[in-house]
């Protein structure tokens, strides 16, 4: 009787928590974690991670779990986890071990490293509890190796024919880029035949499998433009759930073919990831128009920019801080992401100012920073307080597009919906400079500047000005009055109880719909700006 009833219980738990769509996401911030550096267990030893060596650290599936108030608090909405198969195990190769969950071994089985079954749906529960969602990311291009000779019985599909032979990949030939083996002699990482029925049909039910028994509610496609047009179609459609796929590389229109029908919901955001560089980066271009005319190509290129992932760091890039030294370089280019067209994503660490450069430099333990309530920290906490606000509170945001009011040699301004952001690239010193932008809202107009609380009065012809004498901060403004009940700035919020930014924001995300089904895409790896990354995993 009673297992009856917890079988009932837990079927419609199932149901309640089926994963999400593009749509859903489409409201959701996302914090990237390397599951291995996120958190140590009580205990461990904090000061004995070294990201040079390239070997586990300690962190796990349980380790997030335990830590979840710290993303929550921030604002975030979403976690994108590492991949959870398991992964290489042998003798250490000529790039270290496997800490980062890309070297997949057998599929179809949990990464153990990381913590069992269980915890696993720990997280995932405890997640869909506070109201947010879970994304794990998942490598099918490819398997690893360490020699170009594998031994095919120690991976899920277990016959060479699954597989395409072994070449090393001629970069530009778009069929060697989707047929050859990424990685090298050392780590070579024997690329899947995802032409192959027998594959097909096994990715499909093995990631229906994994999405239904986890709960998960989303995909991050390692590789995607590594695989033939029309598998990703097949693939996300078995998963159910949100596809956001990699296509490393600033080419918009390689990008931007990635988002249709035929391939994935969505790709994260490198060409403006480069426009952003561009224009804020110092020592740097300097250069706004990258930004100008990159959301002008987002017009005819892309699908749905609304869904893109932006980003400013991630696993495979060097962090902002260690190619631009200012805090308000990034705090700028941050508020771009959040105000602009697509999905937030921060990387982690990149809230408590970690300024290491390219993989593995770009993975250091984030328990050295005690988790503290940086500046930085508190900037995207802001940033994300107002976003779900806009979100929750107004119907249209989310739908309207990014258009650049202004472009000048000091920065930018741009408006979505009622917010305007202007946002500079001359860094911290003061400086006798100052921006005019021609708003649309009538003169007298107060708006409140929702990062440091200060008021506009709108000029004569819609002028908003600002200087910078006490410093280049991003300015994110929006009419006070519409900041009614946000708990922003003084305003009353709308809900008694006393919640934190974050908790705020997510409570607002409980409304999990049933999965409706989404296409998805393709993938991954190589340069950017002078930068050659040897794609040894993802
Ligand atoms: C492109 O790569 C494929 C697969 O390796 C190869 O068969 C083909 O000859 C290459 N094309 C050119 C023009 O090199
Ligand atoms: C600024 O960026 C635009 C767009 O990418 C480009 O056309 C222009 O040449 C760049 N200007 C400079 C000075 O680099
Ligand atoms: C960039 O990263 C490298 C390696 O992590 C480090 O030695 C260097 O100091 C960093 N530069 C900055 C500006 O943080
Ligand atoms: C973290 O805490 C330890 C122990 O109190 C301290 O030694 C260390 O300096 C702190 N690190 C940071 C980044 O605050
Ligand atoms: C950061 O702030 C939150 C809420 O304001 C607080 O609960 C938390 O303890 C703080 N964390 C640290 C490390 O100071
Ligand atoms: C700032 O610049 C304006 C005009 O460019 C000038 O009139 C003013 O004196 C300058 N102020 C300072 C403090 O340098
Ligand atoms: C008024 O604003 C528009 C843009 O909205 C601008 O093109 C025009 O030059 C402005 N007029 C004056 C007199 O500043
Ligand atoms: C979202 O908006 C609704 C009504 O519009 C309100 O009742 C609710 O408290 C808001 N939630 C959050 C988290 O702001």
């Amino acid at each position: 009787m009673s297992s009856l009833l917890a079988l009932f219980f837990s079927l419609s738990l199932l149901r309640a928590v089926a994963g999400a769509t593009a749509d859903q996401w489409r409201s959701r911030s996302i914090y990237q974690i390397i599951t291995d550096r996120f958190a140590l267990p009580q205990g461990a030893d904090i000061n004995a991670c070294d990201p040079g060596k390239q070997t586990w650290c300690g962190g796990t599936w349980a380790t997030i779990r335990e830590n979840l108030d710290y993303i929550q608090n921030a604002g975030f909405t979403a976690i994108w986890i590492s991949p959870v198969s398991q992964n290489y195990e042998g003798p250490r190769s000529a790039y270290g071990d496997a800490y980062h969950g890309y070297w997949i071994a057998d599929a179809s089985k949990l990464n153990d490293r990381f913590g069992t079954a269980d915890d696993l749906k720990a997280l995932s529960d405890d997640l869909h509890k506070r109201g947010m969602y879970l994304m794990i990311d998942v490598v099918v291009n490819n398997v690893m190796s360490t020699s170009v000779t594998p031994d095919y019985s120690k991976y899920m599909f277990k016959n060479p024919s699954q597989y395409h032979p072994y070449c090393p990949i001629q970069w530009g030939n778009v069929t060697s880029e989707q047929n050859c083996w990424l990685g090298d002699t050392k780590v070579p990482l024997p690329d899947l035949n995802t032409q192959d029925p027998t594959v097909v049909s096994g990715y499909s039910s093995w990631i229906k499998d994994l999405v239904t028994e986890f709960n998960i509610d989303g995909l991050r496609i390692d590789a995607a433009k590594h695989v033939q047009p029309g598998f990703w179609n097949v693939f996300c459609e078995a998963a159910g759930v949100f596809c956001i796929g990699e296509v490393f590389g600033d080419d918009i229109n390689e990008a931007a073919s990635y988002q249709a029908p035929n391939e994935l919901d969505s790709i994260l955001n490198y060409p403006m990831y480069t426009a952003l560089t561009q224009a804020f980066w110092i020592p740097g271009a300097l250069n706004s128009s990258a930004i100008t005319n990159t959301l002008e190509l987002y017009k005819t290129k892309f699908k749905d920019p609304g869904l893109l992932g932006n980003f400013l760091e991630n696993q495979d890039l060097p962090r902002w801080a260690n190619m631009s030294v200012d805090p308000q370089s990034m705090y700028n280019a941050m508020a771009f992401n959040f105000m602009s067209d697509g999905i937030p994503i921060v990387y982690y660490g990149q809230e408590q100012g970690f300024h290491g450069s390219a993989d593995p430099w770009n993975r250091e333990p984030l328990w050295t920073s005690n988790y503290t309530n940086s500046s930085a920290y508190e900037m995207i906490a802001s940033l994300n307080q107002f976003r779900n606000f806009l979100i929750n509170s107004t119907s249209d945001w989310l739908q309207s597009r990014t258009d650049v009011l202004t472009t000048s040699d000091v920065g930018i301004a741009i408006q979505k919906g009622d917010v305007i952001s202007i946002l500079t690239n001359i860094g911290s010193p003061p400086q006798n400079v100052s921006m005019a932008v021609y708003s649309p809202f009538p003169t007298s107009t107060t708006m409140t500047e929702i990062l440091s609380c200060s008021q506009y009065v709108v000029g004569s012809n819609g002028t908003i000005s600002v200087e910078y004498s006490k410093g280049g901060q991003a300015k994110v403004l929006i009419p006070t009055n519409l900041l009614q009940n946000s708990g922003i700035c003084g305003s009353v919020q709308a809900q008694p109880e006393q919640q934190t930014k974050g908790q705020l924001a997510s409570a607002a995300f409980v409304d999990r719909k049933q999965p409706s089904f989404f296409t998805c895409g393709l993938y991954f790896v190589f340069l950017i700006l002078g930068l050659i990354a040897t794609s040894v995993h993802v």
